[in-house]
């Protein structure tokens, strides 16, 4: 059995010496569970008791030599192949790397940031309303009866008979004003749906933002003062603003306003369409019965509202001239902004 033993241990340490030898082919020979040195150790029953311990010692330090010869070997090989891959794997570390495009905001969203800060900056919060609707908030409420003409001018998707997909963002000041006691001096920006086939000028989805200022004392003066100062911001500190007669139901005396056009300065330009005028947004004084209806008591209390197009506004400061690219998302458009 010793001589087994021996010779076992020379074939292995013969095997592994060969070049480009298989060493987990050898270590399954020789070591594995029906390997050469495991059919040495079953038969190991067959010795005497006296022989037995020899043996085993034996047999337990040839494996324990063939596993080290194997460990060596792998050992070897991991760093020859390290040694190969550095050999051919230069790296030039003065090479340029590979530019990282970044991403930024898209243009709607950047003009709807920008119109948030200038009225954050005037004190102004922030609130929002559902898009899924109650006709009670985005009409009713907003002196808008069933079957108000004004409804034909924004048709919208309705849901069931009372709940739609709100036209307009000027729900949100129902909603405000119901759970709020004044001062309020909120914009609620958001999206709005319309059933407007798509052109260039019209989407079914689009975005507005609304404005209310409610309070003791609020006059169309601070309307006015307002408003100014948001169009100078937004469209520079020439930018002049015109207020024409018009007609909304949730607001007595209304108004469509208008900014000196800030391409031309107000000469007449193919942007202003030669007017020098470029209508932005609709304005007024919130009407008497919106605030009752909202438990507003309109002989305490005045206040304006508005609402402006985000679209609108973007297409206007950046002279863009259809509204679908804005929603096409082709980055060789939005990456110019
Ligand atoms: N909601 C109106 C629209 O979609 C815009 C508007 C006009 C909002 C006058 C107002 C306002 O708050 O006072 O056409």
């Amino acid at each position: 059995m010793k001589e087994k033993l021996l010779s076992i241990k020379e074939a292995a340490m013969a095997a592994l010496s060969a070049p480009d030898c298989d060493i987990e082919a050898i270590r399954v020979q020789y070591l594995g569970k029906k390997g050469e040195l495991t059919a040495v150790l079953r038969g190991m029953g067959a010795l005497t008791p006296e022989e037995r311990p020899i043996i085993g010692q034996m047999a337990n330090d040839v494996r324990a030599e063939i596993e080290e010869a194997i460990a060596k070997m792998g050992e070897a090989a991991k760093s020859a192949l390290i040694e190969k891959k550095l050999r051919e794997e230069k790296l030039d570390v003065t090479q340029p790397g590979i530019p990282v495009s970044v991403g930024h905001k898209h243009l709607l969203a950047k003009v709807q940031h920008d119109l948030e800060d200038i009225f954050i900056g005037m004190g102004f919060t922030i609130a929002e309303g559902p898009e899924v609707e109650y006709d009670y908030y985005n009409f009713q409420a907003l002196n808008i009866p069933p079957d108000h003409p004004a409804r034909d001018t924004q048709d919208t998707f309705y849901i069931t008979d009372n709940i739609l997909l709100r036209s307009q963002t000027s729900p949100v000041q129902a909603r405000v004003m119901e759970n709020t006691e004044p001062p309020i001096r909120i914009i609620s920006p958001g999206r709005v749906y319309r059933s407007d086939a798509v052109d260039a000028t019209h989407s079914p989805l689009f975005h507005q933002m609304e404005g209310l200022v409610v309070d003791k004392g609020i006059t169309m003066g601070d309307l006015k003062g307002t408003l100014e100062i948001f169009a100078r911001h937004l469209f520079g500190e020439d930018t002049k603003v015109r207020f024409r007669p018009h007609h909304f139901p949730f607001t007595e005396p209304s108004a469509e306003v208008d900014l000196s056009c800030f391409a031309c300065g107000g000469k007449g330009c193919r942007l202003c369409k030669g007017e020098g005028w470029i209508e932005i947004l609709g304005a007024g004084m919130v009407h008497p019965n919106v605030l009752r209806c909202c438990g507003i008591d309109p002989e305490v209390y005045s206040g304006f509202a508005f609402g402006l197009g985000v679209e609108r506004a973007a297409l206007l400061k950046y002279h863009i001239d259809d509204m679908r690219l804005l929603y096409e998302n082709d980055v060789r458009f939005l990456s110019q902004f």
